[in-house]
């Protein structure tokens, strides 16, 4: 039985399917449709484009309007993920075999920059006023850059021996943060919210993203990520999650040691006791208290950010941020 906040983003999933339908005709492109299609109804939560849709509504704006810019945010979203299943090593997405995985490595990375060119497409449909539909753009593009800057952070961090959890922070909103809240942004763009309302959401962005990726993270740990059952994907890929950056600083040197071995090791070499033995130290050093811990409090600031806004508008955003700080997947 859904909650009423999954049931409301729900809701707004069908819109965005019908939109993204359009926006990708089943048949259209040899080698590019089938393959975007296989992934994207693998479905996922759509909750950016739901945020999108909400904020718009939330500013007194017509959804409807907004509706290409949902789309846009979702297949950028969807993008991502196909090329960070790659760049992460991951066969398994949304417990179905990862794109990269069904239709090899060069359909993968086409169908992602594919998803991505859609995206840009969508967004110049936007049905709002040729100046508003340029500061879509613009935000569409930073945001995208700002995620990839992040992503290139997430790589090159890994296994490194002094990942701190402020270097997690800084890594965490911009791979998870900005691309969080771009729907928000563009909603009340759509509706004509002020540049306080942005500047609002965009703060926002940096308490909710860090606390939806340590969410994620910890969600990595049981079979609600969605890799087919496998659990500590993260910790087979040496991933800089927020409970690496703990155990570094929590840990006795021969803990260190061989926590850094494991991960270090070839994701095929990895053993189901070596993971067993990380998720206990992590476990041990308080690693998953203080993660749960940072994710409360990241979400706290987030509702006071919201108190900066027009009280009428809090109700909505306060029930899908208190989502996003509970979600098992
Ligand atoms: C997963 O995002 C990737 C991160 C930014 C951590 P979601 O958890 O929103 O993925 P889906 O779309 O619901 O599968
Ligand atoms: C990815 O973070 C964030 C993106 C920009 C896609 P993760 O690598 O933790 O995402 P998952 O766990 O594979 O969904
Ligand atoms: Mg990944
Ligand atoms: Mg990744
Ligand atoms: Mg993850």
């Amino acid at each position: 039985m859904p909650s009423p906040i999954e049931a409301e983003i729900h809701r707004h999933a069908q819109r965005i399917n019908a939109v993204l339908e359009s926006l990708i005709p089943p048949d259209r492109k040899d080698f590019l449709s089938e393959p975007s299609w296989y992934h994207l109804a693998t479905g996922g939560k759509r909750i950016r484009p739901a945020l999108c849709l909400m904020v718009c509504e939330a500013f007194g704006g017509d959804s409807d309007r907004a509706l290409p810019f949902a789309a846009a945010v979702e297949l950028m979203h969807n993008m991502l993920l196909v090329h960070d299943d790659i760049a992460d090593g991951d066969t398994v997405r949304r417990n179905k075999p990862a794109v990269w995985v069904k239709y090899g490595l060069g359909n993968g990375v086409n169908v992602g920059d594919y998803l991505l060119a859609r995206g840009l497409h969508a967004v110049m449909m936007s049905p709002v006023e040729p100046a508003t539909r340029v500061k879509l753009l613009e935000v569409y593009l930073e945001t995208f850059e700002r995620t990839v800057e992040g992503q290139a952070l997430d790589i090159n961090f890994r296994c490194n021996e002094r990942f701190t959890a402020e270097e997690y922070l800084r890594m965490a909103i911009l791979k998870t943060g900005h691309y969080l809240v771009i729907g928000m942004l563009g909603g009340a763009l759509v509706a004509g919210a002020s540049e306080a309302v942005l500047h609002c959401l965009r703060k926002l962005g940096e308490n909710l993203g860090p606390a939806f990726q340590i969410r994620d993270d910890l969600i990595d740990l049981t079979a609600g990520k969605g890799r087919g059952g496998v659990k500590g994907s993260d910790v087979r890929e040496g991933k800089p999650s927020i409970l690496y950056a703990h155990a570094l600083s929590h840990s006795s040197p021969g803990e260190c040691e061989r926590l850094l071995d494991i991960l270090r090791k070839p994701r095929e070499e990895t053993t189901e006791q070596d993971v067993a033995w990380v998720i206990g130290l992590y476990e041990r050093c308080g690693a998953l208290k203080f993660a749960q811990q940072m994710a409360d409090k990241l979400i706290a600031e987030a509702l006071k950010e919201l108190d900066t806004l027009p009280v009428e508008q809090q109700p909505g955003l306060r029930r899908i941020i208190t989502y996003i700080a509970e979600r098992t997947t």
